[in-house]
């Protein structure tokens, strides 16, 4: 307890800071539900773009419904000339997220409904955002490699349009579905670390792309959405399957932070791993990479049969989008992709039902002392 009686808790561990209609999230039996639909369901079953739908409006949508927010969503796709003139002046070796923190500040320059927090403004945002962030993602990798952008393409999913976007060649279905479910998977996830930042900002009556460039500099860091690429630059050192044991020695005896390990919340494991596992296996099967899938399965044993860690989210979608052909330093970029659906409508919940976000933090520094002068002072 401090002074005036409020408790520390380290890393808010435990602290309930706010309710909402969006996530259901059962860590001690491993289950995720959005607004009432298993994880699982929607993954498999819903396309991105019905999750946008229900993750705004807190239903799935009806036919007509999804067709109205299918076309407002490739109506948005465009990006302004001047972000990617942007993207051209910005170092070449610049971390995608940073470029997307600064692209979303940019979109919010030229967004038409501004600063208005009003939620049909904030519906009309979360869809713009959602589509230019892609467009933004895709433009940028493009244009650091001396390429000119892929135009996004009015008949193609948001899933598909991406990868096109990306690559400049038109995905399979089977490949499309893939990326589709992981945008799914990663779309929302209660009080995380970056929808957390979105929130307090968000909280001090601040617009949604300010709360979301904050979200994106939460996601990057490799306790967060970063652990992804961190998963992947493992994978690639280990290199091969018969070097999984050594590896695995070794990083137990250093007492490496193992990343796409552990979860703050998850005691019986993330059921978006389970999900993503067998996803990876066949994706890395049908890209004829399948040994990151059996490097991946050998590593999660002998370190579940170690320390009793469990891989989270972030674990088995590393050889699944190595295996889609995602660069590696894309991977947080593209959890962003799906997360998006998740920060805007924390944003627009917030808004609705909105109280400053304000903790209190228990003072160890020094005792109050004599102000010394500038002359004064040794
Ligand atoms: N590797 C090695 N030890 C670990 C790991 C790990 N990945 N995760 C937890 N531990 C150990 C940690 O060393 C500590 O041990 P001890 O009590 O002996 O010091 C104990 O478990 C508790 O660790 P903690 O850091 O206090 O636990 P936390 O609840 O703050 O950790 C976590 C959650 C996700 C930060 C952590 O598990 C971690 O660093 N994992 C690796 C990074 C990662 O995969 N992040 C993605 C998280 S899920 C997706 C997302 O949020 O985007």
């Amino acid at each position: 307890m401090d002074k005036e009686g409020s408790q520390l808790i380290r890393g808010l561990e435990g602290v309930v800071a706010a309710e909402t209609r969006l996530c259901d999230l059962d860590g001690k039996n491993g289950r995720l539900a959005y607004c009432g639909y298993d994880i699982e369901d929607l993954a498999r079953r819903a396309t991105f773009e019905e999750v946008c739908h229900l993750l705004w409006h807190g239903e799935l949508p009806t036919a007509a419904q999804l067709d109205r927010t299918t076309v407002a969503l490739i109506a948005a796709r465009e990006i302004p000339r001047e972000l990617v003139q942007a993207f051209a002046l910005m170092p070449k070796d610049t971390d995608p997220m940073r470029a997307l923190q600064a692209s979303v500040a940019m979109l919010g320059m030229r967004d038409p409904d501004g600063t208005d927090n009003s939620r049909a403004a904030n519906l009309r945002k979360a869809l713009r955002l959602t589509s230019q962030l892609a467009t933004a993602i895709c433009a940028h990798h493009r244009v650091r490699q001396g390429q000119s952008p892929v135009p996004p393409a009015p008949d193609l999913s948001h899933a598909a349009n991406f990868l096109s976007m990306l690559s400049g060649t038109r995905p399979s279905a089977i490949v499309t579905k893939a990326f589709d479910a992981s945008l799914t998977l990663y779309a929302e996830h209660e009080l995380n670390a970056s929808t957390f930042t979105t929130r307090t900002i968000t909280s001090t009556q601040s617009d949604m792309h300010s709360a979301v460039a904050g979200g994106v500099g939460a996601l990057k860091g490799p306790l967060h959405g970063g652990a992804g690429e961190a998963v992947m630059r493992t994978l690639l050192e280990i290199g091969e399957v018969a070097n999984v044991d050594v590896f695995s020695e070794r990083a137990l005896a250093e007492k490496r932070r193992l990343m796409g390990f552990g979860h703050r919340v998850y005691t019986a494991g993330d059921p978006r791993a389970a999900i993503l596992r067998g996803m990876a296996e066949e994706a890395c099967r049908q890209s004829g990479q399948f040994k990151w899938y059996e490097i991946a399965v050998k590593l999660h044993a002998r370190i579940n049969a170690a320390k009793k860690l469990i891989p989270n989210v972030d674990f088995y979608s590393a050889p699944l989008f190595y295996s889609l052909g995602i660069p590696v330093d894309l991977f947080t970029p593209v959890i962003a992709a799906g997360r998006i659906a998740g920060w805007t409508a924390n944003i627009i919940e917030q808004h609705e039902d909105n109280r400053l976000i304000r903790p209190r933090a228990d003072y160890t520094g020094a005792g109050r002392r004599a102000f010394t002068p500038l002359d004064k002072r040794a």
